[in-house]
């Protein structure tokens, strides 16, 4: 966005504006909302007032109406926090009792939540627009135009929030050379600031984490979201813990371990949850479950007896069987069950391939989860269940 349009927007004429515009849904034309905005706007104004419309219609569709009041832009909101995340993040910072800087602040999506305990609450952007747009949306907090490998503030007295922004295309592997900042000024930050927390996508390697910070697995919904870096004050080193949002559950890693030794599927399994499994903390489930593995590299758990917990799918076993698509049609057709999911853990078969392989089969919905115990291909066929009191499909 240039800068003509973010002060614009950021004006008390822009905000005037954009709060008389109608109601806007994702799908609506840009360009004939423009053509409706030039009979009363000026051709620029209009099409930013159109841009805000649908890039808040976008917000709302991802977040809920949480964000709705921000000025935003498409990169910023792509690369935007949850709000929920953000929320228990900003908790988790605002209990240390520091000023906080956000170093790298975008639109403010991590900042915003941290000014709501009334600490001072800075906010360091390289980009000039998007400075301008996050000043406009987080009045509490001091916005700076800055370079955040040379912070313009003692970070040695703040807690700190380093949340790089990644090179499209370098989603999928972990490329330290992609990040801006660059990854080893993020780490060199975090090690000098008070207290740090440093975000990481989902598939860092454990290598690229410091041995002296404290990792979290941050899941929201069914979706792995981050890896949350948290060093310094209040950081525990070494902890590893498993976040699920919104459910607020929590695992640590100084929770007690089942026994390594697996065990043949009993009358229960248990399918963990990914930031369980992120955060390597399967066997520790394990013992909150009462349950132990079916095999070493594989996440799926297994007891006699049934538990629930946010942090895992719980299913009654109906049968293991060895992998053959013809023997499983057999059984499935046979109990009248229909296959309704697959999951798989070390299974090379993809669902959709099994689904088709297996034809159209009519009965009663259950799950077949497809795995490898001690190097044989597993499935077992399985009805999902849950707590008496929770609704189905919660
Ligand atoms: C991933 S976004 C931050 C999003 C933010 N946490 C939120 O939830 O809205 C990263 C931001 O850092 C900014 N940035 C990248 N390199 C920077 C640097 N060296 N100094 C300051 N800001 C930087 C980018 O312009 C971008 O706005």
């Amino acid at each position: 966005m240039d800068i003509a349009r973010a002060r614009y927007l950021a004006s008390p004429a822009g905000r005037a504006a954009l709060a008389a515009l109608p109601p806007v849904a994702v799908r609506d034309d840009p360009n004939k909302l423009v053509s409706t905005l030039r009979r009363s706007y000026p051709p620029a104004e209009a099409s930013a007032l159109s841009e805000q419309a649908i890039l808040n219609a976008r917000a709302a569709a991802r977040f809920g109406n949480a964000q709705r009041a921000m000025l935003l832009t498409g990169p910023g909101l792509e690369m935007m926090t949850h709000p929920a995340i953000a929320r228990r993040r900003a908790e988790r910072l605002t209990a240390l009792g520091l000023p906080i800087a956000d170093l790298t602040c975008g639109l403010g999506g991590d900042l915003g939540p941290c000014t709501a305990g009334g600490l001072r609450a800075v906010g360091v952007e390289r980009d000039r627009a998007t400075a301008i747009l996050a000043r406009a949306n987080i009045p509490a907090a001091s916005l700076v135009v800055g370079d955040a490998a040379r912070p313009p503030l003692h970070i040695e007295e703040h807690a700190i929030i380093l949340d790089p922004s990644r090179r499209e295309g370098a989603r999928r592997t972990f490329d330290p050379a992609a990040f801006s900042p660059g990854w080893d000024t993020c780490l060199a930050l975090a090690s000098t600031a008070r207290a740090a927390v440093l975000k990481a996508p989902p598939g860092i390697d454990h290598a690229r984490i410091p041995a002296s910070a404290e990792m979290e697995a941050v899941q929201f919904g069914a979706g792995l979201r981050e890896i949350t870096i948290w060093s310094g004050a209040g950081a525990v080193p070494g902890l590893r813990r498993a976040v699920l949002l919104p459910a607020g559950a929590f695992l640590t890693s100084v929770e007690a371990e089942a026994p390594p030794e697996t065990v043949p599927a009993g009358v229960f399994v248990f399918d963990p949850e990914s930031c369980v499994t992120r955060a390597g903390l399967v066997r520790h489930l394990g013992h909150r479950l009462g349950a132990r593995m079916l095999d070493e590299q594989v996440a799926y758990l297994t007891a006699d007896t049934p538990s629930f917990d946010p942090m895992a799918a719980t299913f009654e076993v109906l049968e293991v069987t060895p992998f053959s698509v013809r023997r499983l049609k057999e059984t499935l057709r046979a109990h009248h069950w229909r296959p309704a999911e697959i999951r798989r853990r070390a299974f090379p078969v993809e669902p959709d391939d099994l689904l088709r392989l297996l034809g159209r089969i009519e009965g009663e919905e259950i799950t077949l989860l497809c795995t490898t115990i001690a190097g044989a291909r597993t499935v077992i066929v399985a009805r999902r269940i849950r707590p008496p009191s929770s609704p189905a499909g919660a």
